[in-house]
């Protein structure tokens, strides 16, 4: 680990901006940018913490995750590819594989403007093709700076056409849930997971009293999580056609072995999906971008 850890900084540290360290014994980023601070593994390009000089850690993590190599982070920002949810063939993990695997390193570079950008890439291996049998590559591009971006962009650089859908599963940390509201969905189709059901949201927000899984499909104007604390977040998506809300509540909250029982008051996942409105068709040598950015306003 040491020598992996000494290669990476010496090709893509940058002094005071990124540097690779060792935790649980995975490769991990801290960045840093004028305004913000940023945590990453390498395993799933998976964003587990996002700070804000004025707003504090945006982002939820469950203090009871495992960190393993090949095992999914419960919390920050799981990518969800080249599927989202559960699969046709059940013996295949739900959202895909790319959180379980381990990225490289593409790209890090210090902009003008004081952001900082890293790009991860991850290819097509003998593990993916035995479960997912094409040539790929997936590039996430990650810009931290008074605002946070995380870009998708699926390549398929097969001689097949292929089908992805996907999502950029983001957890917000919340002081409490019953204080949350989410703004923008006013008038919105949604499927709701749990019930089975297509719906249209009513109310002007959307608030959270009970377990909750529902696919809207993506407002135009973006939407608005207001954080209890007088912190708003803008969600700014790009090519999104789906908005994700989830909220286990109490009884999945308990069923689930790396999430605490109570966890579900202090979190919600707000996620820009391509998933049931509309799957992403690659034809061989196309590409695809899926884009979120956090916008952070001070009450
Ligand atoms: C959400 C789905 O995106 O992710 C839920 O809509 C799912 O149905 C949740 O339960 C968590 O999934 P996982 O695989 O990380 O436990």
């Amino acid at each position: 680990m040491s020598g992996t850890l000494e290669s990476l900084n010496k090709h893509f540290g940058l002094s005071g901006k990124i540097n690779f360290v060792e935790d649980h014994n995975l490769v991990k980023l801290e960045v840093l940018s004028q305004s913000s601070r940023l945590e990453c593994y390498l395993q799933g390009a998976h964003i587990t913490s996002f700070k804000h000089n004025k707003a504090g850690e945006l982002l939820w993590l469950s203090p009871i995750a495992n960190f393993a190599q090949g095992k999914a982070i419960r919390g920050g920002i799981p990518l969800c590819w080249p599927w989202f949810g559960k699969h046709s063939d059940a013996s295949l993990q739900q959202h895909g594989f790319a959180r379980n695997s381990l990225f490289e390193v593409s790209k890090t570079s210090a902009l003008d403007n004081g952001d900082v950008e890293i790009v991860l890439r991850l290819t097509a291996n003998e593990t993916t093709l035995s479960i997912w049998p094409y040539q790929f590559l997936l590039e996430v591009s990650i810009t931290l700076g008074e605002s946070l971006s995380v870009e998708l962009i699926s390549h398929n650089k097969d001689d097949k056409p292929f089908f992805v859908t996907e999502a950029i599963h983001s957890y917000f940390k919340l002081d409490d849930i019953s204080r949350l509201s989410i703004g923008g969905l006013e008038g919105a189709k949604y499927y709701d997971q749990l019930s089975d059901k297509e719906c249209v949201q009513a109310e002007v927000n959307c608030c959270i009293n009970q377990e909750t899984d529902r696919i809207y499909q993506a407002p135009e104007n973006g939407i608005q999580l207001l954080h209890n604390d007088g912190v708003k977040i803008g969600l700014v998506q790009e090519n999104a056609n789906a908005v994700v809300v989830w909220n286990p509540w109490v009884g999945k909250s308990a069923s689930m072995n790396d999430f605490p029982d109570s966890g579900y008051k202090n979190m919600v996942c707000v996620e820009a999906a391509n998933a049931r409105y509309k799957v992403i068709n690659l034809a061989p040598g196309s590409r695809h971008s899926i884009k979120q950015t956090l916008q952070i306003a001070l009450e």
